[in-house]
């Protein structure tokens, strides 16, 4: 596919889905299990948009949960491209717990995922260029761009330790 540059603000997606009794672990609380995977789809959605290709999930930052999520709020997962390499693509995906009833939001956590695109044939795949349009855009791609030269510089030195 020929690429060409596409804005963050295009790919941008936001899921929101009300938390119920069945996502709870036994003690109540929403599953953490659930909520990495509404991100993982969420930015997995944004990746495929603005690929225009399937994409498949190389990596996932650390996530840490700052607050519990309750059964009967809603999860609001907001991801946005923030990096791409060649077939690499970096999303940032804010997670935020609201109570509709309440009228409040809390922050739950930031995750960073990384996904590649694929051809036909399962290989990575050349993805759109990312335009920056805004200076927020052009710090968000400062940073996803230092986090995956630490990836691929992790990643080097685990094939070297034979991991
Ligand atoms: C993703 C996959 C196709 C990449 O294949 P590969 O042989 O490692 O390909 P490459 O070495 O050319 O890497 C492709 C890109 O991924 C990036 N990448 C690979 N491993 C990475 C890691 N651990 N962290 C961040 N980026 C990584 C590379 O830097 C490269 O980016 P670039 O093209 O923008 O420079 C392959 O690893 C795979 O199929 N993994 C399993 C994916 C999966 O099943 N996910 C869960 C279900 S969706």
């Amino acid at each position: 596919m020929e690429a060409h540059g596409k804005p963050p603000r295009a790919s941008r997606v936001s899921v929101s889905q009300l938390m119920l009794p069945e996502h709870a672990n036994a003690w109540g609380k929403v599953h953490g299990g659930l909520i990495m995977k509404l991100v993982d789809e969420c930015g997995g959605i944004a990746a495929m948009r603005h690929a225009q290709r399937p994409c498949v999930t190389v990596a996932i930052d650390s996530m840490t949960f700052q607050s519990a999520v309750e059964v009967g709020q809603v999860l609001c997962c907001d991801a946005l491209i923030t990096y791409v390499g060649r077939t690499a693509i970096e999303i940032t995906v804010e997670v935020h717990a609201e109570d509709p009833i309440a009228g409040c939001v809390t922050h739950t956590n930031t995750a960073q995922v990384v996904y590649v695109a694929i051809d036909d044939a399962g290989r990575p795949t050349r993805v759109p260029d990312l335009l920056l349009e805004t200076d927020e855009d052009r710090a968000r791609w400062e940073t996803g761009k230092q986090r995956q030269e630490a990836r691929v510089a992790a990643r080097k030195q685990a094939k070297r330790a034979g991991r």
